[in-house]
């Protein structure tokens, strides 16, 4: 029998005879099924571009739906494969039954976790905090910093309020100062993105700190040349990365970046309660932790930043199914499909007159969010439509004035091609029933 993930050989027998057994081992043997599932598909079906056929219409069918349901908004939140939930269920049911063991034997996973979640994102495990959320783990960071009164930050225009939130607290109690760094909502370009923060700096530039998945518009910043532009000029780069783990193929050592929030309940398929925080090594001692109980003092590591005090280890037991359920399938397989769908979906929206898309094309730039417009309040009568008629969740996004008011789309593994096509079907219907 395979012992729970971070249990010793010693801890994991102890955990036999506390009469937990029975349920882990059960569970132990539902999510074999699904891992062995994963693997007989990668074995049958090779691992090539397109975006539909057997492989995707078996993984689907890993993840609980309601009758119906088509879920296109994991910008928000995302599903959990059966997998993950059960995982989360059964140690909840430990923590619920047993609250010894809960507080002396489950909280062995950290470690591992912490582990596992570097390698998928290309960091060494001291290089990894595991925190609640994006939010927390943005203004774990920004509040961490020792900035003085006139020290500034670049920002974009494209920032969520989770990120601006941290940053505008830090201006009222530290005295810095925000500046902001416009970008033209439809920018195309990495050249002309890098160029705009390199015509920002200035002698009180001390960190840019930019989204590296914009939610109103769907644009991938390109990290690896702000990273090399910051780094070039004395600063520290931090990047909010809400949608990244799960949607991209991260290699965070590769990307240069300093600090790096996730949230891994949009697209990873985890529950919510978790999230990550990586702090590049070069950078640890710049920041403080902000939660803190015993042992932060001599702790090098970035786990100085994980919140301190009980929480919820099912959900890091989840966590790890997570990373299992999407290292089985591929990494650089999952970012594939999900750009292809997102391609094609760009691609149909882009012949249709009247849509103007607002995500880029260049899959550089691009992801998982697609964003357009339609005009004419159009934008909140297409969530409607799709909800009524295909029980197709989407959302509406940004902001008139700013230019960046339009549909949300997200293109996750387990919708298909047909799914893709009820959007644009849509779309074309609003159009034609214009008033
Ligand atoms: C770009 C961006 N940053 C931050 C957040 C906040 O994420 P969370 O609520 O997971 O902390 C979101 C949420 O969708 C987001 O899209």
């Amino acid at each position: 029998m395979i012992s729970p993930s971070g249990l010793s050989r010693r801890e994991f027998a102890r955990y036999l005879v506390a009469g937990s057994a029975l349920s882990l081992s059960a569970l132990d043997a539902l999510n074999a099924g699904i891992a062995q599932k994963v693997t007989a598909l990668n074995q049958k079906y090779l691992d090539d571009e397109a975006p539909d056929g057997v492989y995707w219409e078996e993984i689907r069918k890993l993840y609980d739906f309601e009758d119906r349901f088509i879920m296109m908004n994991n910008g928000t939140l995302g599903p959990m494969p059966r997998s993950v939930f059960n995982t989360l269920a059964k140690y909840y049911h430990v923590q619920a039954s047993n609250p010894f063991d809960g507080y002396n034997i489950l909280p062995a996973i950290r470690e591992s976790l912490r582990t596992k979640l570097a390698a998928f994102v290309g960091a060494s495990p001291g290089e990894v905090a595991i925190t609640s959320n994006t939010t927390e783990g943005l203004n774990f960071v920004v509040n961490g910093l020792d900035l003085k009164p006139g020290d500034e930050v670049l920002m974009s225009n494209l920032e969520h309020p989770g990120h601006i939130g941290p940053w505008k607290l830090k201006e009222k109690r530290a005295g810095i100062v925000i500046k902001e760094v416009p970008l033209s909502p439809t920018t195309r370009s990495t050249d002309e993105i890098v160029g705009a923060f390199a015509a920002a700096i200035g002698p009180k530039t001390r960190i840019i700190s930019i989204s590296h998945t914009v939610f109103i518009t769907g644009l991938i910043m390109p990290l690896k040349e702000l990273s090399k532009l910051a780094h070039d000029k004395g600063l520290l780069i931090l990047a909010d990365s809400a949608h990244g783990i799960g949607m991209l193929d991260l290699d965070l050592k590769a990307l240069g970046i300093d600090f790096f929030a996730s949230s891994p309940y949009k697209w990873l398929g985890a529950p919510t309660g978790v999230g990550l925080l990586y702090v590049r090594k070069d950078a640890l001692d710049k920041v403080h932790p902000t939660v803190v109980s015993s042992g932060w003092e001599n702790n090098p590591d970035a786990s100085k930043l994980d919140p301190s005090g009980q929480r919820s280890d099912a959900v890091l037991y989840a966590l790890d199914e997570a990373l299992d359920f999407n290292t089985r399938i591929g990494k650089t397989r999952i970012e594939r499909r999900i750009k292809a769908l997102a391609a094609r979906l760009k691609q149909q929206l882009a012949a249709i007159p009247g849509v103007k898309v607002h995500t880029p094309v260049d899959p550089y730039l691009s992801a998982g969010l697609t964003a357009f417009s339609m005009g004419g309040s159009l934008e909140s009568r297409l969530v409607d439509y799709l909800r009524e008629k295909y029980n197709l969740v989407v959302r509406t996004t940004g902001n008139a004035q700013a230019g960046t008011y339009g549909i949300r789309v997200s293109t996750p593994i387990y919708i298909s091609t047909k799914e893709v096509d009820m959007v644009v079907e849509g779309v074309r219907t609003l159009l034609a029933h214009k008033a």
